[in-house]
């Protein structure tokens, strides 16, 4: 790690802030420094960077591929294809707690977020550890959630046509820790469970993870860069302000989620019965037929 730089803990369980750092200039050997910092921190909070477009994409692609436009909310007038704005004044306020796209298959590795304009007061960001809210959980509940995948959908910008399932159980791929990997924005259903179960269980885990003592809450200045692991966090940004909030971002492309082993169990739509209850398992049923009949022809 350079010489220079202070880091300084926010919070008991994830959270740094890092100066002494200027982003636009690191090498590789800095770059796998800031690497095991966000891994061991989870997010970290750079002010003063004042970076570019060019430099904000240049320091994302020392972090792995970028992702092109976002798949449902892009805009046109970008200053690059890579860099994807959210304007408060435009309906921008991630004001429910999530991962960064888990209805696709591969959801994003990390984001860098370029703090752009910030209101007088208000429009903090708020991060939870996702492995500590795992590792809080008794036996039985993590050993059971081992076994679950659950099922993610795009609702929110949408597109409910776009899902994936997941485990519910995620295993960093390089601290080998375990995170709990459902969120109240994007978490549609418990594959493995009937509905009325799964509806209760979600609503207690996506609860379970906003308990304060697992979470970071970051104030901003004009020119921070903030970067978050989305394997192993969610963010929820505070809707408390007035004025205009502008955030730019690159994010990078993700890796295949590992679960904490197989699932255990077969889906609940292969053993339920048609009743009046059904239509609950629509949406699950839909993409299993679906997915079968794909791998089927492959
Ligand atoms: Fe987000």
């Amino acid at each position: 790690m350079g010489q220079s730089w202070d880091v300084k803990r926010l919070a008991g369980t994830l959270g740094a802030e890092v100066t002494g750092i200027r982003l636009a200039e690191i090498g590789a050997e800095e770059t796998d420094a800031v690497k095991a910092l966000l891994s061991q921190h989870k997010v970290l909070l750079f002010p003063d960077q004042h970076l570019s477009p060019d430099e904000h994409v240049a320091l994302g692609q020392k972090f792995g591929e970028l992702e092109g436009a976002h798949p449902n909310l892009a805009k046109p007038g970008m200053p690059s294809p890579h860099i994807f704005e959210l304007k408060a004044t435009e309906g921008g306020i991630a004001d429910e707690w999530h991962t960064d796209l888990t209805f696709t298959e591969h959801p994003p590795l990390m984001s860098i977020l370029n703090m752009v304009a910030c209101p007088e007061a208000g429009g903090d960001t708020m991060w939870t550890d996702l492995i500590a809210a795992y590792n809080d959980l008794s036996e039985p509940m993590q050993e059971m959630l081992d076994g679950l995948t659950a099922l993610h959908d795009a609702r929110p910008h949408g597109n409910r046509d776009a899902m994936a399932i997941h485990p519910v159980v995620r295993v960093h791929p390089t601290t080998g820790e375990k995170a709990l990997y459902v969120n109240e924005h994007f978490t549609r259903r418990i594959v493995e469970m009937n509905p009325f179960e799964s509806e209760a269980l979600l609503a207690f885990l996506t609860r379970w993870v906003q308990n304060p003592r697992f979470t970071v809450r970051l104030h901003w200045t004009e020119g921070a860069i903030g970067m978050w692991d989305n394997r192993v966090t969610q963010h929820f940004v505070i809707n408390d302000f007035i004025g205009e909030r502008v955030i730019q971002r690159v994010t990078v492309l993700g890796d295949d989620p590992q679960g904490a082993g197989a699932p255990r169990w077969r889906p609940w739509t292969e053993r339920a019965t048609i009743s009046a209850t059904s239509h609950w398992d629509a949406q699950l049923y839909r993409f299993l037929r679906d997915r079968d009949s794909k791998q089927a022809a492959e």
